[in-house]
């Protein structure tokens, strides 16, 4: 991993707070955020993306071109957005040919579902805007159907925008003779229905469980438990040493993904069952759930 600070590491923080900040989803090669980054150095830029491919490349332009207006973060964006920014707070959101996921068990993987619409909006200062391009109309459709529910934005639509930069898919999509579509979504006030949120809740300290039985990870090896609606883990492999038992573990946390090693360490007469300090997690409700679970199920 990269040791600049503008790459953010999510577990480490508790809030993103930068001024005249624009945001983009889903950057790919880095191209549309880095030019926008040159031709405005005055704001701030920061790049969301869930690829780790994505994040390398963005920080390669960053120290190349000595970029220090642009900020990257490797996050699912409804949760950076969720966990990390503050409403009211940003002034354009760029989301350029996003996957527009069309099978129909795939719509909610979608980046304009109303609940992400919602939060994006949430977050968005009035008369910010939101900026969407795709070549897919069935895309386009569902996310113009989304954006008058929440009845927040002023919309302008767009065929064949012509914008600052071409993108690697805008390349593509304009290569095999497709249109694009933008919409502009502008918010002039706050969204007017309820939308129910994935929540989850941070905690300050991670507490370490002390128990006087031995919890034997081997047997959890590649076992699926579902601690509750909410909250479901997966075990992978486990490893030993002196006083020591470790196992690879990825929690889903309403869909908020951990994955780090739960640790179950000797200490004189007891077990303490805790986060392996090798493993950096967001500090959790449910990270405590489940280590309390563990405690009392095995
Ligand atoms: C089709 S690519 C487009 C890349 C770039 N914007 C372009 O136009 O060339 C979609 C990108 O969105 C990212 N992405 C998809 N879902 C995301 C999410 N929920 N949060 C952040 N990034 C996401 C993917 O990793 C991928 O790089």
């Amino acid at each position: 991993m990269s040791s600049i600070i503008q790459e953010i590491n999510p577990r480490r923080i508790e809030k993103i707070t930068l001024n005249n900040l624009v945001v983009e989803i889903g950057f790919g090669n880095g191209i549309y955020i880095s030019t926008l980054a040159k031709k405005f150095p005055e704001k701030n830029f920061l790049g969301i993306e869930i690829s780790g491919e994505s994040i390398k490349k963005l920080v390669k332009i960053i120290k190349r071109e000595n970029l220090k207006n642009v900020y990257c973060i490797k996050l699912d964006a409804y949760w950076t957005f969720y966990l990390f920014l503050e409403d009211n707070s940003i002034e354009e959101v760029y989301i350029n040919f996003p996957d527009p996921w069309p099978k129909k068990r795939h719509i909610e993987r979608r980046l304009t579902t109303l609940e992400n619409l919602y939060i994006f909006s949430k977050k968005l200062k009035t008369n910010g805007f939101i900026q969407i391009k795709t070549d897919d109309l069935n895309f386009y459709n569902y996310t113009l159907e989304n954006a008058n529910l929440l009845n927040c934005f002023e919309i302008f639509e767009y065929k064949n925008f012509v914008d600052i930069v071409q993108t690697k898919y805008e390349k593509k999509w304009l290569e095999k003779g497709k249109d694009i579509y933008t919409l502009r979504l502008f918010k002039i006030k706050e969204p007017e229905i309820n939308v129910k949120l994935k929540e989850i809740r941070r905690i300050k300290d991670m507490a370490h469980i002390k128990t006087k039985k031995f919890i034997n990870v081997k047997e959890l090896e590649n076992k699926v438990f579902k601690i509750n609606e909410n909250l479901v883990v997966k075990f992978f492999k486990s490893y030993s040493r002196e006083d020591e038992w470790l196992i690879e573990t990825l929690l889903s946390e309403n869909d908020y993904i951990h994955y780090f090693f739960t640790s179950i360490r000797k200490k004189d007469e007891d077990y303490v069952i805790s986060i392996s300090s090798f493993s950096e997690v967001l500090k959790t409700e449910g990270i405590l759930e489940f280590l309390k679970w563990l405690e009392k199920s095995f």
